[in-house]
């Protein structure tokens, strides 16, 4: 036995020092070292001893385990500097690694995101348009008279007479109910384009997300609940909205929603100029001419439409100053969000 136990020991020792793979020296623990190796088998043995021979047998166990992790450990070192020696001078590993680079969204596509996923919420879903657009869809068939200023080549960017860049997402209106029967419920994100002079609020591309909620009988009180929802939902619970008129052509009655203040909760301050309350979006009740231009009968159904700035809320809720950020792709910008 304790002869046998001296040719284990010097087998062992011998296979360890031919070892210089780290994988190796574990593999050599497992063999040996491990719950089901070399040694965990002699202690296995120990039963079928005599009473006798278990303190000693066990003692030269233990003397053998003791010295194969110790020399495992050494030679383990060992195999480290020499794996070092192959590193390329002036390399230090015990320096800090470096973490992946990972990517992020665009602040503009996540605030995009959760103002979709709280309209999705309640009920809504999302479709979508052509940015490069018809001047049918963005102007005529949104009932604007031929001569209303923003038809203008100063405001719009023309390709040709009749082609232009969408200066908002409200075409997808009448896109979406032409090929699709009431009842309907959709928002729809999207870039917009305007031939803007830039400066620190005004970008010649920016994006909006449109609304447009289409049922027999919707009222204005559809109208203000759902918007009430999305603002509490978006910038807290206790924010309040106020309407106040306002002129669309493709709406009647059109609004403007004002929103508390999230800076002073409606007292004043320097972020809603003193007033209380901050401008967040566009909204009426769908003119029978735009239901006429997609083939609905305003005399069965009623709907209402709304229209945000998705910079605009980006801005005010997070006290960005410069419009101009959104699209300069400077990463100390972008990766505060
Ligand atoms: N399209 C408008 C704009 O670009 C925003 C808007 C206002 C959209 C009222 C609507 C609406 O759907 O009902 O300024």
């Amino acid at each position: 036995m304790e002869e046998q136990l001296r040719q284990l020991r010097e087998e062992a020792l011998e296979e360890l020092g031919g070892l210089d793979e780290i994988q190796a020296l574990e593999g050599f623990r497992i063999k040996f070292l491990g719950k089901k190796g070399v040694v965990a088998g002699l202690y296995g043995r120990m039963g079928a001893l005599t009473p006798e021979e278990r303190p000693a047998f066990g003692q030269a166990v233990n003397a053998l385990r003791d010295e194969l992790e110790s020399s495992l450990a050494a030679r383990k070192e060992e195999v480290g500097e020499k794996v070092e020696g192959r590193l390329p001078a002036g390399y230090d590993p015990s320096l800090p690694g470096f973490s992946p680079w990972f990517g992020r969204r665009h602040i503009l596509a996540s605030v995009m995101e959760e103002i979709v996923d709280i309209f999705r919420g309640m009920g809504f879903s999302v479709a979508d348009g052509p940015e490069v657009e018809l001047d049918y869809f963005n102007f005529q068939a949104l009932n604007f008279p031929d001569d209303h200023p923003s038809r203008d080549t100063q405001d719009t960017f023309y390709i040709n007479e009749d082609v232009l860049l969408r200066t908002h997402t409200s075409p997808v209106q009448v896109r979406y109910m032409e090929k699709n029967p009431p009842p309907i419920r959709i928002v729809v994100p999207g870039r917009v384009y305007r031939n803007e002079a830039i400066d620190a609020s005004h970008a010649a591309e920016f994006h909006q997300v449109e609304g447009l909620y289409v049922d027999e009988g919707v009222t204005m009180g559809d109208l203000t609940v759902s918007l009430r929802n999305f603002a509490r939902e978006f910038f807290g619970t206790g924010t309040e909205l106020r309407f106040r008129p306002h002129f669309f052509p493709f709406t009647e009655p059109s609004a403007e929603a004002d929103m508390t203040c999230f800076g002073c909760g409606g007292s004043g301050c320097r972020i809603c100029g003193n007033t209380g309350w901050i401008e967040i979006m566009g909204a009426g009740m769908v003119h029978p001419n735009v239901f006429k231009s997609a083939g609905y009968d305003s005399d069965k159904v009623t709907g209402f439409a709304f229209g945000m700035g998705v910079e605009r809320i980006a801005m005010l809720r997070h006290g960005i100053k410069d419009i101009r950020l959104f699209l300069e792709n400077d990463l100390r910008f972008l990766s505060q969000f």
